[in-house]
């Protein structure tokens, strides 16, 4: 699953995963934050509804980093404000740099699993002291050997534990009804 993957995804309009806004929890979650100066890094943000949101609500220093030109592509066309130094197109694993906060919405899901430590160790790496990982998880296995890649509480908190508190990781109660029951809000604060 490389661009090449990703980029067919996006032309083709085959985005499964695509809710077409920011998900109830985590616009919660986002609701409740005062300090709206804190650096956001949105990883695999596809067509960035998130960062669309936190721009909006007046975060000033929101960062998406995505692989696929073509939902880089969507995301300017849709949300032609949003500063164009925030918009890197890369890849995640390669990216340097330091947050207060990082949202995880179905990118988790998206990498192979044999990279799921690499991803638990390289989102510590990216967060200041104190930082924060929080979105969502599914709780929850899928079919097939394309994403989405599902998984377990248990799996979740053998991988995170090593790089953060675990705060929060329990079945969400707001979610969307599709995702009803099936993913998990975690709030990981890295050690
Ligand atoms: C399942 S989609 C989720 C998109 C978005 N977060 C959403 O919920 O609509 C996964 C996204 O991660 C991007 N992606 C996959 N691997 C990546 C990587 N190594 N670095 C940056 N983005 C990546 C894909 O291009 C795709 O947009």
């Amino acid at each position: 699953m490389d661009k090449t993957y990703w980029n067919r995804k996006y032309t083709e309009n085959s985005l499964t995963w695509d809710i077409g806004y920011a998900s109830t929890p985590l616009r919660e979650y986002f609701d409740g934050i005062s300090n709206r100066d804190i650096r956001v890094l949105v990883p695999g943000a596809g067509n960035g509804y998130e960062a669309e949101y936190l721009h909006k609500a007046g975060f000033g220093n929101v960062f998406i980093i995505e692989i696929s030109s073509a939902a880089i592509r969507n995301f300017r066309k849709r949300v032609p404000d949003f500063p164009s130094d925030r918009i890197i197109e890369g890849d995640f694993f390669e990216h340097k740099g330091k947050y207060d906060l990082i949202i995880e919405q179905t990118f988790f899901c998206s990498i192979e699993r044999e990279r799921r430590r690499e991803y638990a160790k390289k989102m510590h790496d990216l967060l200041n002291a104190g930082g924060k990982l929080i979105g969502l998880l599914f709780n929850h296995e899928f079919d097939g050997t394309e994403p989405p890649f599902g998984g377990t509480k248990e799996e979740y908190e053998t991988l995170f534990f090593p790089y953060f508190n675990l705060d929060i990781i329990e079945t969400a109660y707001n979610s969307i009804k599709p995702r009803r029951g099936r993913e998990l809000f975690l709030k990981f604060t890295v050690r």
